[in-house]
């Protein structure tokens, strides 16, 4: 380690999109290619509001908190995520890449495990606006301070074998945005790939109330992310917006994750227990920013708001689920699109 700055028959898997899910009973920092440049002030400059903190490098840009508590969360949704893909980092194809990007890598969890136990020759980055990476790293792990808005990410064009992006939700204007400058930074013949949740709830056999508090929350959530400009509900225009960029074989994968563990299944119990604590704990940190700054509740109004919510998503009555989206793309060897950085 080295010091870093910073499925589809009836009764298959609930994991099946198409198959029936079945309940149970209710019970440091610096650009890649010029280490030399300073560090940013802001950086460390951690902005606090309603007792969360948020990041400072390019303070405002991102609704979500920073501190501790999210840390940990992000954490344990990178063990719920590889339950869901059932051990998977990554569904890309992927032979011996050299470069592998991961934008908003969070904690770096992701970037660790696959620089550890997937490909220990590839040099693995990940970029952030927050410094919760940690320094004690693997030699072929570099985490950067970077806006993935900024039209030059610093690096070469068709610099990557394999860009990564994970619960990228409500962080971007217009996620194509990042499509496209992935696509250009995209070596031809590698690979981009996009996980990420759409968060609302569906329900298949009628015991989602319309009025049920969370599917209200939802509602909430994605109108409070409009008026801020970082829209939340992306995922199922994921593929279209891959093809739009030039990316070819493009591939989508579903996968229903149970709110609760409502289902019989035990894999799918697992997930939706995992997914249960994940909003149970993350729902302060998913609603505090966007709801004080667009609709101007106040901390002690969220959180009696929040109460009946949080009741709701542990109600075993209610066979709910969000999807999963997964999403994987190639970049052609010859392309008339060559993609841009702006
Ligand atoms: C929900 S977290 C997901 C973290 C990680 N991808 C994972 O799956 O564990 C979103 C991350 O995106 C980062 N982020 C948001 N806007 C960004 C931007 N413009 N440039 C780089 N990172 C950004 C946030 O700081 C946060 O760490």
């Amino acid at each position: 380690m080295s010091q870093s700055s910073t499925q589809n028959s009836p009764g298959a898997s609930p994991l099946d999109p198409q198959g029936p899910m079945q309940a149970d009973s209710p019970t440091n920092y610096s650009s890649p290619d010029d280490a030399s440049q300073s560090v940013d002030s802001t950086v460390h400059n951690f902005q606090e509001e309603n007792g969360r903190t948020y990041h400072g490098y390019r303070a405002g840009s991102y609704l979500y908190p920073n501190d501790s508590n999210e840390r940990d969360r992000l954490d344990l949704q990178h063990v719920m995520l590889k339950h869901a893909f059932k051990d998977r980092n990554h569904f890309a194809p992927l032979k011996n890449p050299q470069r592998i990007l991961d934008i908003g890598t969070g904690t770096g969890i992701w970037v660790m495990e696959m620089a550890r136990d997937e490909f220990p020759n590839a040099q693995i980055h990940g970029t952030d606006l927050s410094p919760i990476q940690p320094t004690d790293v693997y030699d072929n792990v570099h985490f950067f301070i970077d806006d993935a808005s900024e039209e030059d990410w610093a690096v070469e064009p068709a610099s990557y074998d394999y860009i990564h992006t994970r619960v990228l939700l409500g962080s971007f204007g217009d996620f194509r945005d990042i499509i496209r400058k992935s696509f250009y930074y995209t070596k031809p013949g590698g690979y981009m790939e996009s996980q990420e949740i759409f968060p609302t709830p569906f329900c298949d056999d009628g015991t989602m109330p319309d009025d049920w508090p969370f599917l209200e929350w939802s509602k909430y959530f994605d109108q409070a992310a409009t008026m801020a400009g970082r829209p939340v509900r992306m995922a199922h225009k994921l593929k279209r917006w891959y093809e739009e960029a030039g990316f070819v074989d493009v591939q989508e994968k579903i996968i229903r994750m149970p709110i609760n563990p409502w289902t019989k299944d035990k894999h799918s119990k697992t997930l939706g227990k995992m997914s249960e604590a994940n909003l149970i704990d993350g729902l302060g940190a998913f609603t505090l920013g966007p709801f004080s700054r667009m609709f101007g509740w106040n901390s002690t109004e969220i959180e009696v708001y929040l109460v009946n919510v949080r009741r709701a998503v542990s109600d075993r009555h209610v066979h709910a689920y969000m999807k999963v989206y997964v999403v994987w793309g190639r970049k052609p060897k010859t392309s008339k699109k060559s993609g841009s950085s702006s």
